[in-house]
């Protein structure tokens, strides 16, 4: 099968099977093509919300399936592979975040979406990179235990520094991999670009940018730009789909090394023998995951 005759048949299923389509904008162009609705974390998050059809395959990673199926716990939940997880979303356990609101009891949880279902349970509030300077502005709370992201984290509470922000160990492992020497080299390469990085970068390359923003943060402030050549210091998909959507401007990667290896597991082939009846994973939580963890993804969409 060619990809155009794969797509078209996946076109076809998604409709006689009543299939929404979401994928994150990390999928690649071919998937990004089949899909109903393409986004970050939070809008995808509140179209989860609004989904007419009965049945919604994820293309992402797990996590993400996940908040899908919390959001809208009557509709059959897909994740299209079921090996594509966020390696950040396990780097702690519940457990250990026991330990912490034990030792940090009058400080409010605050965790990136990033993070397994029943990690959330535990949670006051969910962020996501895009409203999570406008959730922490809106907490009540002046102290906050942001886990596990401490790139991200770093960030906000530079944003805010009013607020007392402890960070938790953690980090995306695909991010992290881009340095400020990498930013120095882009730079001399392309001394006219404009450098768009994602909030997940370390300290170092986020002050040298001129925009940080969420995935589709970075994509809208390139097609709104006078300038015509862009740095993107996000997975290198971005780079992809904004060549696409802008041939006139230029898009460089901050390093061809920006790769999510999880988010890059899911295949036009999984989506097909998923929809076939013959694929993906249907997300299944306990009743009490559901109504814990849906209390802080709801709280992040009321306040972002
Ligand atoms: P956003 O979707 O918020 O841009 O986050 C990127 C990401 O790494 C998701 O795993
Ligand atoms: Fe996780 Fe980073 Fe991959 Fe996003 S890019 S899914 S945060 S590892």
């Amino acid at each position: 099968m060619t990809v155009r005759e794969m797509q078209d048949e996946i076109m076809r299923l998604k409709k006689e099977k009543d299939f929404c389509i979401l994928a994150h904008a990390y999928m690649s162009q071919d998937i990004v093509e089949v899909a109903d609705y393409v986004s970050d974390s939070f809008a995808l998050s509140k179209q989860a919300t609004q989904v007419p059809q009965k049945n919604v395959l994820m293309c992402g990673v797990k996590f993400m399936a996940e908040t899908v199926k919390i959001l809208a716990p009557d509709k059959t939940v897909y994740v299209s592979n079921d090996e594509a997880t966020c390696p950040m979303a396990h780097q702690m356990d519940v457990q250990l975040l026991k330990q912490m609101k034990e030792m940090y009891p009058d400080y409010a949880v605050v965790a990136y979406i990033n993070t397994t279902a029943e990690l959330k349970t535990l949670c006051d509030v969910c962020v996501t990179s895009s409203a999570a300077e406008k959730i922490i502005r809106n907490l009540d709370n002046e102290n906050i235990l942001f886990i596990p992201d401490c790139n991200l984290g770093d960030y906000i509470s530079k944003r805010i520094p009013e607020k007392n922000i402890k960070l938790v160990q953690g980090g995306c492992p695909t991010h992290v991999r881009m340095s400020a020497k990498d930013v120095e080299k882009a730079k001399a390469k392309h001394p006219n670009a404009e450098v768009l990085v994602h909030p997940e970068c370390v300290p170092a390359v986020v002050a040298m940018a001129d925009y940080v923003g969420s995935t589709t943060g970075i994509m809208e402030y390139a097609k709104a730009s006078d300038k015509k050549e862009f740095i993107i210091g996000t997975e290198n998909s971005i780079v992809e789909h904004l060549q696409y959507d802008c041939p006139d401007k230029k898009f460089y990667p901050l390093s061809k090394d920006c790769v999510c290896h999880n988010m890059k597991l899911t295949t036009l082939t999984d989506i097909l023998d998923c929809l076939k009846g013959e694929g993906g994973k249907e997300i299944t939580l306990s009743e009490e995951v559901m109504v814990e963890a849906k209390r802080s993804i709801d709280k992040m969409l009321e306040l972002g």
